[in-house]
């Protein structure tokens, strides 16, 4: 009797932006500004047979303590400027940005996607946010801005608008549209006509009850942060129930989460590198700045090496501005991290460290190769997006040496398909669309 088909793996590959994952001090690591940066882990990603490359985004350069950010990576340019120049040096591999959907106009953003689609030959794909805070609003401001229970509505309205302009074009020409909803009330003629994908691959980034429901009803592939296999499975079941819960085939719609690897030549040998740099990641400095987000209160004078000082009654004024947030309650997070801290006998660093660095797959090259495909197989991901902690050289080794095992155990593509990104990922030829998602936009016939 034959075997099942295995699940494919899809890969992808990141240039992280605004965290204090990536060390830049590393011996070895580039710049964040320079082309050299994105075309190597590009190319890179390409020659181990990835399904993209992908950058996230920030709108507002973070801020601590009422100064830039240090731990913030300032001075990326503009993810589909960076997309568009990383097409002209690859053939196959897929371009996803992150545009925001809240502070966008989609005119603007689907004219520039849909470029970026004809650029590429069929490759681009879109990250849709909704942005987390007003911090970030304030550098686009005109009188007010998003709560945040609008945000999904926007969003969902921003691509639905989106695709009645891809779709506006037939054999004669652009047509003319006419779009009234609650946020955007448009009509015209749109300029691009449709790309190789006519809707290029919409990714979505948002992990609320909203953000799944958006996702379900609206994306191709869900982007989280669940990427260590328990919590997976979990986030993937919940993304699959919620998909047929709204009528929609749940293979259809991908979950590919973060995670960082570190490999090493023997068991032991991974695990110290893994120890090695989470704390070259969490640099004395850096230890007292993130407790200081946590605590909410200055601690440049405490030791980062010393003992966890209490936290405070209550909170002070927001210190940083601009992270995502991923603690929904500091003080109540404060008091537990010190009881911990105090129970382990953890210095701030190691506190920080134990708190905020995370490697999900720590192995050999085979190790790690296993666990993926096992991960794969048992529904804890349709695939990951790997980032380098050194950039841009971080993600060779993998491609060096996990791709080839990946590709023997039959779970790795060994030559790209098709031309497109929908397609590569299996997708199908055309995107799937919410019954009724147009049902606000007119064309004239
Ligand atoms: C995995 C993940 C990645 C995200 N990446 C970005 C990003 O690159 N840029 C951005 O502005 N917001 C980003 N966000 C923020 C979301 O767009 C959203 O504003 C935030 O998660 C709040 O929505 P939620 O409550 O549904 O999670 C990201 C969120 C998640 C979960």
């Amino acid at each position: 009797m034959s075997q099942p088909a295995k699940r494919r793996l899809r890969l992808a590959a990141g240039v992280p932006g605004v965290n204090h994952w990536t060390v830049w001090g590393a011996p070895g690591a580039g710049s964040q500004i320079d082309f050299s940066t994105f075309e190597h882990v590009a190319r890179t990603a390409e020659r181990g047979f990835f399904d993209y490359f992908f950058l996230a985004e920030g709108l507002r350069v973070r801020e601590h303590k009422g100064r830039l950010h240090e731990l913030d990576v300032a001075g990326r340019p503009d993810n589909f400027s960076v997309l568009a120049a990383v097409a002209a040096v690859t053939e196959h591999i897929g371009l996803v940005g992150t545009a925001s959907a809240t502070f966008n106009e989609p005119y603007d953003l689907a004219r520039r996607i849909a470029s970026l689609d004809h650029l590429s030959g069929g490759r681009a794909g879109w990250n849709i946010v909704t942005s987390s805070d007003a911090f970030t609003g304030a550098n686009f401001r005109r009188g007010g801005y998003l709560d945040y229970p609008d945000r999904y509505r926007r969003a969902a309205e921003f691509v639905e608008l989106s695709r009645a302009l891809w779709d506006s074009w037939d054999a004669d020409g652009p047509q003319h549209y006419r779009f009234d909803g609650e946020f955007f009330d448009t009509e015209g003629w749109f300029p691009v006509a449709p790309g190789p994908q006519g809707h290029p691959v919409l990714v979505q980034a948002g992990d609320s009850g909203d953000g799944r429901d958006f996702a379900v009803t609206t994306a191709d592939v869900v982007f989280s942060r669940h990427g260590e296999p328990e919590a997976g499975r979990a986030f993937r079941s919940d993304i699959r129930a919620r998909a047929l819960a709204a009528g929609r085939d749940p293979d259809g719609i991908l979950v590919i989460p973060a995670v960082s690897i570190v490999l090493g030549d023997t068991p032991a040998e991974a695990e110290a590198r893994a120890r090695e740099t989470q704390f070259t990641q969490v640099t004395p400095q850096t230890a007292i700045h993130l407790l200081e987000q946590i605590w909410g209160v200055d601690l440049s004078a405490h030791d980062p090496e010393g003992p966890v000082p209490t936290p405070p009654d209550s909170l002070g004024d927001q210190l940083t501005h601009g992270q995502a947030r991923r603690v929904d309650d500091p003080l109540a997070a404060a008091h537990a991290w010190h009881a911990e801290a105090v129970e382990r006998d953890w210095s701030i660093r190691e506190l920080v460290v134990a708190k905020t660095t995370r490697h999900e797959f720590i192995g050999t090259p085979s190790q790690i190769a296993e666990r993926l495909d096992d991960a794969a197989q048992t529904g804890a991901a349709d695939g990951y997006v790997l980032s380098g902690s050194v950039v841009p050289h971080g993600i060779d080794e993998f491609v060096d040496k996990v791709v080839p095992l990946l590709q023997e155990r039959g779970v790795l593509r060994t030559s790209y398909e098709h031309p497109t990104l929908r397609e590569n990922l299996g997708l199908g030829d055309r995107p799937w669309v919410r019954e009724g998602a147009l049902a606000r936009a007119e064309l004239a016939s």
